[in-house]
């Protein structure tokens, strides 16, 4: 790279401080210009524990990864070739960080975006990098750019603004100002009265700019590429002059077209300061005036006003291209760049099918809703968790007598002692230092056709039994003959006739009290009168009690045949069961927990050993 070239197509900046947006617009810039090369090598992000190793970007329509190190010096060994630092460090940290990175061997530009980093601080930054030879540009800037090739963060703003100050590809215009914001402006007023910016700077509007405006346009003036030059100076300090005494020495030749904002500032007094920390005239010489006069003294192009810079710049761009000292440039379309689907999909340019579709609740809008019924309403008007089951297992507003069943239902369920195949695999899982959801999966994996899953069949079982007109004991042959199963919801291996099971008993009575009617219990007490007496434990469980009296709470809602046959179908009544007794088996988790219970192994003497 030539010495007053600071960027190429291939350049590529390390980026200081983790700034999505900015390292997204350089990669997208870099896609309009046709790099094969993202200009972000990698990021360096001190301050967050365990931070990601890697930041996903897009790459035109596809992604890339950049690397993310927690330290400059790692960077900087991993990406030799990334010799431009922008460094998004905020006034407290820039100086240290600029620092670090001027001592290095690789970076040679060094972008240091913050505003008010102390005027001590800049001044020795600027020592350290004239001894180094190195380039600083800022503080206090956005940056600059190299058409077509190199572009800093956030300069020259979105890619609209990019495209219609056709940034992508170089022109001839070399333009360097203090203002960011006013560069972006430059850019499509040098882009509607030439062929547009081959390289610009903004240098920051600090009293002590790491580079000055003469600086960079020298290098426009070394450069054979630059055909002409623009400049925006500001009211305040004496950066201009010096560019003043380079014209008078011969050392910028190029025609310069120059304005010098800020005219405005003669008539407010003295001392005024308008933006930059270094635009205050804090003598005549500072003012915009005398500097655009002393510009235009020494042949520099000045215009009249601002209103007529544009003019300027065109007449002297028509004048170097009528002497054929301006090629026509080599224009191009430049690719276009993928939208951002959330950008398209808000301004409905795109549409995207749903994956899921959930119709039980909200939490999207300012309050959760179960199936519309806001959270605040429930805790507010102290509505029964059965309300919410309700809602959001069966859609409905339950009554209150079905509310109440399903909460006597998660009461009766939520535990049966240790001995159950449920509680025992949990006990044994917790006990074998399984965490409480492993060991409560392990418990609830247990629940099925002859442990508390038994519910949903029953149901389904006793109701087509009786809506069919079978009596109890066609039921019961049906069932041994035709099916081949044992009854879902008859037998228990420890309660019986003699040993009658409360919960069960709990649960009829209240559906006597609380149900208009109850036929389908009355059918299974019809059946249990059979099957007892063949065996004393046949009798009707507390599974097949919930499942067959939840079947006379159906007949009491206003539910469709569809919605009666969807809760038989979709083991929403074993999910009571499941519900119910996860309190149980976490209870049993916590009690081994508290107890420190060793590695549970079956005991020799409950296991029989036979080779037959
Ligand atoms: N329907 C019809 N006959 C049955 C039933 C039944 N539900 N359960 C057992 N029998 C019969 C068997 O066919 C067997 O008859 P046989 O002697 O002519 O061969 C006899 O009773 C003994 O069978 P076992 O399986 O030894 O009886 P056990 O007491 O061990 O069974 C169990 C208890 C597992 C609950 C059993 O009754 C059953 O599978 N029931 C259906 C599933 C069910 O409802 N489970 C929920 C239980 S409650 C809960 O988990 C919360
Ligand atoms: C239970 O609720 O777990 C029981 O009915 C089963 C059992 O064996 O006690």
């Amino acid at each position: 790279m030539d010495k007053y070239e600071l960027f190429n197509k291939n350049t590529q900046a390390i980026i200081h401080g983790f700034q999505a947006d900015a390292i997204q617009r350089m990669l997208d810039f870099d896609f309009v210009c046709k790099r094969s090369t993202p200009s972000v090598a990698a990021v360096v992000r001190a301050s967050q524990e365990g931070a990601m190793e890697y930041h996903k970007v897009f790459w035109g329509s596809k992604e890339i990864v950049i690397p993310i190190y927690k330290t400059l010096d790692l960077a900087v060994k991993k990406h030799p070739n990334a010799d431009v630092l922008i460094n998004f460090s905020s006034f407290r940290s820039a100086f240290p960080t600029s620092k670090e990175a001027l001592e290095t061997d690789t970076i040679r530009t060094i972008v240091i975006i913050a505003e008010g980093v102390p005027e001590r601080q800049s001044r020795e930054l600027i020592e350290i990098a004239e001894k180094r030879k190195k380039i600083i540009i800022g503080p206090a800037t956005v940056g600059g750019l190299l058409a077509g090739a190199f572009k800093i963060a956030n300069t020259a703003g979105t890619i609209d603004n990019i495209i219609k100050s056709k940034l992508y590809r170089p022109g001839s215009v070399g333009f360097v100002s203090k203002s960011g914001g006013m560069s972006n402006e430059m850019y499509f007023m040098i882009a509607q009265n030439s062929d547009g910016i081959y390289e610009g700077i903004a240098v920051g509007g600090d009293r002590y700019p790491g580079s000055t405006l003469v600086d960079h346009i020298l290098r426009f003036e070394a450069n054979p590429r630059v055909k002409m030059i623009v400049c925006l100076g500001e009211v305040g300090g004496r950066d201009e002059y010096a560019i003043v005494d380079a014209i008078k020495v011969g050392k910028v030749k190029k025609p310069l077209v120059m304005w010098v904002t800020g005219t405005c500032s003669k008539i407010f007094p003295a001392g005024v300061q308008f933006g930059h920390a270094g635009a205050m005239a804090g003598t005549d010489m500072e003012t915009a005036d005398a500097k655009n006069k002393a510009l235009a003294h020494v042949g520099v192009i000045v215009p009249q006003s601002f209103d007529d810079f544009g003019d300027r710049i065109r007449e002297t761009f028509e004048r170097l291209k009528s002497e054929g000292r301006i090629e026509p440039i080599e224009e191009f379309t430049p690719p276009e760049l993928p939208m951002d689907f959330n950008k398209a999909l808000a301004k409905g340019l795109v549409r995207r099918p749903t994956d899921v579709v959930t119709t039980i609740s909200n939490e999207t809008g300012d309050v959760l809703t179960y199936n519309g019924v806001p959270i605040d309403k429930i805790i507010r008007e102290d509505l029964s968790i059965g309300y919410v089951i309700g809602h959001l297992w069966f859609k409905k507003e339950l009554p209150l007598f079905a509310q109440k069943y399903i909460e006597i239902v998660l009461k009766l369920t939520a535990d049966h002692g240790p001995a159950v195949s449920g509680a025992h695999n949990a006990i044994v899982a917790v006990r074998a230092g399984k965490d409480l959801m492993s060991s409560l999966a392990s418990g609830i994996l247990t629940i099925g056709p002859r442990f508390g899953g038994a519910i949903s069949d029953a149901a389904k079982y006793f109701k087509d039994a009786h809506d069919s007109g079978k009596t109890p004991q066609e039921f019961i042959d049906y069932m041994k003959d035709v099916i081949g199963i044992n009854i879902p919801g008859i037998g228990h291996r420890v309660k019986s006739v003699q040993n009658p099971d409360v919960r069960v008993e709990l649960l009829k009575e209240f559906v006597r009290n609380n149900f208009p009617n109850h036929p389908y219990l009355d059918y299974a007490l019809e059946v249990e009168k059979l099957t007892t007496v063949k065996r004393n434990n046949l009798i009707l469980n507390v599974d097949g009690c919930i499942g067959i009296c939840f079947l006379d709470l159906m007949e009491n809602l206003d539910l469709t045949l569809e919605e009666k046959q969807d809760i038989l179908d979709t083991e929403m009544l074993n999910g009571l069961f499941v519900l119910g007794r996860s309190i149980g088996m976490m209870g049993h988790i916590f009690d081994q927990k508290r107890q420190r219970a060793d590695l549970y192994r079956q005991p020799w003497d409950e296991i029989l050993y036979t080779t037959k």
